[in-house]
């Protein structure tokens, strides 16, 4: 036993805990720890809770504290981008008057959509979800987050910078997003009044940044109704090549 001990203090001794590579300071990535006997478990159980995970469009008018909706913002902001930029702004709104003047803009654009805009097929497939132009969620749910993507940055010189697979990066902010709001109990919907430009100017947001998503998050309104949707088997979504 003590020869273990002392061969595993000489291990941890000899694996640094920061060096450079390239110049560049990196430190020693520290392994989430789940025994290997657990992987089966562990994957099934979050795929379980995350296949829970609906798109609602009823929400409860109870509140949500801001620092659940920071902590959620945070977690989105763990995802991976190109070249580390982050390129997203998540614009959280709980004002009532913004809300309200959201829902307005909204649903002018979504009025358009539904009558006209939209193809023929494009409105046979949304049938089915029960979707129309008008959204009192934008008003009902306690919080909005907007999120915008960074088309460009400018740097402490003011030199302009254009970021890297935007759309890709902050696709998955978003996917990291939804997977949060899921976590803590809360639901919210993927929403997009297409076209979103009227986003930049309720929200004073500046040039660089485009709006990328809608999503009112909050607590699901009690009993809430959703599309009887199934989800494709693995077969239909996946190509394993062993
Ligand atoms: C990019 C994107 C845009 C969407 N836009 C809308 C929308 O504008 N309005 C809406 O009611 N649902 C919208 N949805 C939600 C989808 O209809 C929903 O995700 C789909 O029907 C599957 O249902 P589920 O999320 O409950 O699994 C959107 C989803 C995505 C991913």
């Amino acid at each position: 036993m003590l020869q273990l001990n002392l061969y595993l203090n000489i291990m941890s001794a000899a694996v640094e805990k920061n060096k450079l590579i390239n110049g560049y300071k990196h430190s020693l990535y520290e392994a989430v720890s789940i025994p290997e006997e657990e992987l089966l478990k562990t994957s099934n159980q979050f795929l379980e809770h995350l296949d829970k995970r609906r798109s609602v469009r009823e929400f409860s008018d109870k509140e949500v504290s801001k620092e659940a909706i920071e902590n959620i913002i945070k977690s989105a902001s763990t995802a991976p981008s190109g070249a580390h930029k982050q390129p997203w702004t998540f614009c959280a709104i709980s004002n009532s008057e913004l809300k309200s003047k959201i829902r307005e803009a909204a649903e002018v654009e979504e009025l358009e959509n539904y009558s006209g805009r939209m193809s023929e097929s494009w409105l046979r497939d949304l049938a089915p979800l029960g979707t129309t132009m008008e959204k009192p969620f934008l008003e009902e749910a306690p919080w909005l987050i907007v999120i915008f993507k960074k088309v460009y940055e400018f740097d402490e010189t003011g030199a302009k910078h254009n970021n890297y697979y935007v759309n890709e990066s902050v696709g998955i902010a978003c996917g990291m997003l939804i997977t949060a709001i899921h976590n803590a109990g809360l639901v919210t919907l993927t929403h997009t009044p297409s076209p979103m430009n009227f986003l930049t100017k309720v929200l004073g947001r500046p040039a660089n940044e485009r709006p990328y998503l809608l999503m009112p998050v909050g607590y699901a309104k009690n009993p809430a109704y959703v599309p009887d949707i199934q989800r494709k088997e693995l077969d239909k979504i996946s190509q394993f090549y062993e």
